[in-house]
């Protein structure tokens, strides 16, 4: 088979016939009219999604920010991608795999609003970001600011860097309500110092939800000569940017998240006049220093994963950008707006669209969010994550585009009865 017939065949059945779109195509055209805003509330629409899932009956799945699973028509093709490779074994290996994950990373480059020059198919958040983190070139005494609600690994990996090359950590705290982006700008901004090298910033923060502006924190860093990394784990896929706009160094996110690739998927833009002066995690062949592949060596891996992001690409445009961000708006604001004034009731997620999207986060007064977790899913079958720490106190609530009012209802019901407001 000729090379170029190969990958077609491989990578790209899925374009010819878009995925899930047979059983949903007379949903899709009944409300093709609709503006996402309106059609974020029309149930039956987002039923027939709803449909596409193998949902556990056991519980309330409102924890979808650790891994997104997959709607069946991507495990469908995932497992097709699985049997192909397995078929074509070194074969596949030898051939195609490498111009196969280029234009899958090329498709990824597009949807985040970069060039395909300056974007990588890695395994997670945490490899991209620990690959810029680690790869820096620090030297002794060099300042990096973060913040206390920063993922912990990403912490970790500062830390590593503080011990190894004497660097100096400057952690900020960002508040959960805050009163304008220019409060949070000049946080980061009375952190830095005439040493300070890189700052790592949350697109969204993971235990409150919170988006934060990059832009402007972006333009703010770089008049100080200070540049910018860039965790968007929890925004790739979820609400609508472009990388390019954004005006950042480097930006990280995980697939296997939002955009309901198999687990194993990530991404790493690297502004191309960073790049030549990264060191990467694993050596690689590659010694141009202005080629991003030279930092992309991960050695064997599974290739199905990397075939199987272009097919959650598929599903993804196939709701829509613009819908999907719409929805998950819609589907956090209808249960906070519920809650929100109630007597001990606390969100530590700001109302506003521009500063929140699908998740949220609620505690209780007098319950510790360990027990809220665990009452929630022993007396009202509600599954969530306990997030305790960095100035957050509650459960992080994250729905998902399946996800029902009925569902939320049950939810505001059992925080009115564990707060005693029914
Ligand atoms: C903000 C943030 N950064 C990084 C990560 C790490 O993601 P991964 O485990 O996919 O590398 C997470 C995971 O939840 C996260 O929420």
């Amino acid at each position: 088979m000729k090379k170029r017939q190969f990958i077609k065949d491989v990578l790209l059945t899925t374009l010819a016939a878009p995925i899930g779109l047979t059983g949903l195509a007379q949903t899709f055209k009944e409300n093709a009219y609709l503006p996402a805003k309106e059609l974020a509330k029309v149930e039956d629409f987002w039923l027939s999604i709803r449909n596409q899932y193998l949902l556990k009956p056991d519980y309330i799945n409102l924890e979808n920010g650790y891994y997104n699973f997959l709607p069946q028509p991507i495990l469908e093709k995932y497992i097709e991608h699985i049997r192909q490779v397995n078929y074509q074994g070194s074969y596949y290996m030898r051939t195609v795999q490498w111009d196969n994950k280029d234009k899958v990373a090329a498709r990824l480059a597009k949807l985040g609003g970069c060039s395909a020059e300056e974007m990588i198919i890695t395994r997670n958040t945490t490899e991209s970001i620990d690959l810029v983190v680690s790869g820096f070139d620090w030297q002794k005494g060099d300042e990096a600011v973060m913040a206390i609600q920063d993922y912990g690994s990403m912490l970790d990996m500062f830390e590593q860097v503080k011990n190894r090359y004497g660097i100096v950590n400057v952690k900020v705290s960002i508040p959960n309500h805050p009163a304008n982006d220019e409060e949070i700008v000049a946080i980061y901004e009375n952190a830095i110092t005439s040493k300070t090298k890189l700052m790592m910033v949350c697109h969204m923060i993971n235990i409150t939800g919170q988006i934060l502006p990059i832009k402007k924190i972006c333009a703010m860093a770089h008049a100080k000569g200070v540049q910018v990394l860039v965790d968007g784990a929890h925004a790739f896929a979820h609400f609508q940017y472009s990388i390019d706009d954004l005006g950042c160094d480097y930006y990280a996110a995980s697939l296997h998240k939002w955009l309901s690739s198999p687990l194993g998927a990530g991404i790493l833009y690297i502004n191309k006049n960073r790049i030549k002066n990264l060191w990467p995690l694993l050596a690689d062949g590659e010694k141009q220093l202005d080629k991003i592949k030279r930092l992309n060596h991960i050695g064997t891996h599974p290739v199905a994963t990397d075939l199987a992001i272009n097919d959650s690409i598929d599903y993804y445009e196939m709701i829509g950008a613009e819908r999907k961000e719409a929805r998950m708006y819609f589907l956090q604001n209808y249960w906070t707006s519920k809650v929100r004034n109630l007597p001990r009731v606390i969100i530590n997620t700001p109302a506003e669209s521009s500063r929140s999207c699908g998740i949220a986060n609620i505690g209780i007064e007098g319950i510790t969010p360990g027990d809220l977790a665990n009452r929630l899913m022993k007396e009202h079958k509600v599954f969530t994550v306990a997030i305790d720490g960095a100035e957050v106190f509650g459960c992080r609530i994250c729905p998902n585009v399946y996800t029902t009012i009925e569902e939320l209802d049950t939810f505001v019901l059992a925080i009115k009865k564990l707060s005693n407001n029914v």
